[in-house]
């Protein structure tokens, strides 16, 4: 059996959403008249409570065109330090918007209103004016982390009265949703654009879907097509999307359930150190320092089950659509007969 728990982007599409690919009607989305498109970013914006939608082929890119269409530079955004779109779109921020990056320290991947009124800039030429603010919710190398409602609230009030900007990296935020028993419009009413996507916990091969005002994705339907976004008969993959929302969001919970077991069956573990405190699908351990982490990553390679390391002796496991009870109890089992040399 191989259990792969590296990331939750290595689902495979069930029957089901490849049926629906199958009978999509499509069109050409670059000259705007895919339908299944056009029902996708429909749904999308209505979910959030938003006016209009952009289908894109990736996180990546929809994080970096929200970046485009909110700044112009010289300027800077402020993010976590752990943020995706700092530390893992290849510097995209500098690259394709020309800005500088004001990192804060937060707790997972949680900053306060108050680190990031103490982050803006002054008016002084010697600084990059603070031009965007982005949040991650669940935050990725947090190991899942829930931002508390209440303090995107209060970030919200404050970026609106200082006219700042406020994204949302949500690759993961209907994660964050099912935990906390919130609706994606409560969600929706604090940022000026969102980024989610389909192809994590929802199951989709391909897909992130940029939410925003109608102004805001007029531009950004002009940027993603210098950035190579616009894709033709869309409607193919947009089928897999519109199934997933009306089918995948619930199940995240079994996800979260899984995750809960698996930071369970390490507690008891002479080789973790320490185990973070899971909050959605990610568990991430840290091993002791006389266990080598690329032996422990080969070792439950060798029985077939992936993982990944996050940083030095920190182990990541992702539960997701593809991982059952069978494939928990069968990792459950192999921990609890790993043997290591201390
Ligand atoms: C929090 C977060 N944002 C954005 C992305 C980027 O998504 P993509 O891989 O589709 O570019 C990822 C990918 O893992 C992510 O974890």
């Amino acid at each position: 059996m191989v259990v792969d728990l590296r990331s939750d982007t290595v689902t495979k599409p069930t029957k089901e959403m490849m049926e629906v690919m199958f009978s999509a009607e499509v069109g050409d989305d670059v000259l705007g008249d895919d339908p299944t498109v056009i029902a996708l970013e429909e749904k999308s914006a209505r979910l959030f409570g938003k006016e209009a939608a952009l289908f894109c082929p990736s996180g990546t890119m929809t994080n970096q065109i929200a970046i485009k269409v909110h700044t112009n530079a010289p300027g800077e955004v402020i993010c976590d330090d752990l943020a995706h779109i700092y530390r893992y779109e290849g510097g995209g921020i500098g690259f394709n918007s020309g800005l500088a990056t004001k990192l804060l320290k937060g707790d997972r991947g949680r900053f306060t209103l108050e680190q990031l009124q103490a982050a803006i800039s002054p008016e002084d030429i010697h600084f990059p004016p603070s031009q965007l603010v982005s949040i991650e919710n669940t935050c990725n190398k947090g190991g899942g982390s829930l931002w508390d409602i209440k303090e995107i609230e209060r970030i919200a009030t404050f970026c609106k009265k200082e006219n700042l900007p406020l994204h949302l990296d949500g690759a993961r935020i209907f994660n964050a949703l099912v935990a906390q028993n919130i609706e994606a419009k409560e969600m929706g009413i604090h940022f000026d654009s969102i980024s989610i996507c389909l192809s994590k916990g929802l199951g989709c091969p391909i897909g992130s879907v940029l939410i925003g005002s109608k102004k805001f994705i007029h531009q950004a339907k002009r940027i993603r097509k210098i950035f190579g976004g616009g894709m033709r008969q869309a409607g193919l993959i947009a089928a897999a999307g519109i199934y997933a929302l009306d089918n995948h969001v619930e199940r995240l919970k079994i996800d979260h359930n899984h995750a809960l077991l698996v930071s369970e069956a390490l507690k008891d573990k002479e080789w973790v150190k320490s185990i973070q405190k899971v909050e959605s699908n990610i568990v991430i351990f840290e091993l002791k320092e006389s266990i080598n982490q690329e032996e422990f990553i080969t070792k439950m390679k060798d029985v077939g089950i992936l993982l990944v390391g996050m940083g030095p002796q920190l182990i990541r496991i992702v539960t997701h659509l593809d991982i059952h009870e069978k494939q928990v109890d069968y990792l459950i089992e192999k921990l609890n007969k790993l043997y290591l040399h201390f």
